[in-house]
């Protein structure tokens, strides 16, 4: 679990960026530190009906400003089905979605975006045939609407380069940065994903399951990835690695059958005898192993 005292808010920030980090990251910091109650995102009786199967039904989800909220819960649970009614990606049938204090329930997955709440792998799309650090300046270049006037212009492009470079070395490719995209392995080309998803400056970063498909060394990066990019931002975490989930996350909500079914910390909710029998039989489950192996 993540200790308070150990969230300075811009720690590992690069100068440049540190200045637009600070309020943001204060209170989240801030909001951890005091225990004060303070919700970034909000839903109220969300659900989603496909052709009237319930893949959501009347979840509310209280994520708390600068924490790691983990979503998790068996295969089907309704767990992408959430992330793109919160992204916005699809209508949901009925309820509402407060986030930052304002309803965004009827917004456009772009307005959100601008809002700060972006989805990793969303908007950005690792192009395999360009060079690492040219993904993240594409990215960047994205982020700011730039047109191609507004590229030819050496100093912005210089500009990208120093923020795109401090941006590989936030994810731990500064050495890939010449490389093309396509050449790098699984678990590096999730960490461009998650430095193109970062060049737009996320608030909230929604996360749907990041370490599927890893390799146990993979899978370490990118539990430190994962916590370094939550300094000074709120993360919502869908995650099958119980692992992962244990290591960083300071909340859980459980979904079975799109309701939630449990929430709390994690022994909370892996002591919870209805969420083990939830995994039994559909996932490795709450072991010992899984938790902690
Ligand atoms: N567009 C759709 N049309 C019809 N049914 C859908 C659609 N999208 C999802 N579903 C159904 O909704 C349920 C929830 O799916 P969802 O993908 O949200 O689950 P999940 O918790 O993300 O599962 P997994 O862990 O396997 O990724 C599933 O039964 C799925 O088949
Ligand atoms: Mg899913």
């Amino acid at each position: 679990m993540n200790d308070p005292a150990a969230w300075p808010p811009c720690a590992g920030l690069k100068p440049g960026r540190r200045q637009k980090r600070t309020t943001a990251g204060n209170k989240a910091w801030l909001g951890r530190r005091s225990g004060v109650s303070d919700a970034i995102l909000e839903t109220e009786g969300l659900t989603k009906e496909f052709r009237g199967f319930v893949a959501v039904a009347d979840v509310a989800l209280r994520v708390r400003r600068g924490s790691i909220h983990g979503l998790i819960g068996p295969n089907g649970a309704g767990k992408t089905t959430c992330f793109n009614l919160l992204t916005k990606f699809l209508p949901p049938s009925r309820g509402s979605i407060r986030y930052d204090g304002r309803d965004i329930t009827g917004m456009k997955p772009a307005e959100v975006a601008r809002l700060g709440l972006v989805r990793s792998f969303q908007i950005s799309a690792v192009f395999p045939h360009i060079s690492v650090l040219e993904n993240v300046r594409i990215a960047l270049q994205r982020a700011r609407g730039g047109s191609f006037d507004f590229w030819r212009s050496e100093a912005v492009l210089r500009e990208f380069d120093a923020r795109a470079m401090a941006l590989l070395e936030d994810v731990g490719l500064t050495s890939y940065a010449r490389h093309n995209a396509g050449e790098l392995p699984y678990g590096r080309k999730r960490a461009l994903e998650i430095a193109t998803t970062l060049a737009l400056d996320p608030v909230m970063l929604l996360l749907d399951e990041p370490t599927a498909g890893m390799t146990h060394d993979d899978v370490d990066r990118i539990i430190a990835l994962v916590r370094r990019v939550a300094q000074g931002r709120t993360v919502l975490l869908v995650e099958h690695n119980l692992k992962v989930v244990a290591g960083l996350c300071d909340t859980i909500t459980v979904l079975t059958r799109g309701r939630v079914l449990a929430e709390g910390d994690y022994a909370a909710v892996s002591g919870n005898p209805e969420v083990q029998a939830a995994y039994l039989g559909t996932d490795p489950g709450f072991s010992g192993e899984a938790a902690h192996g």
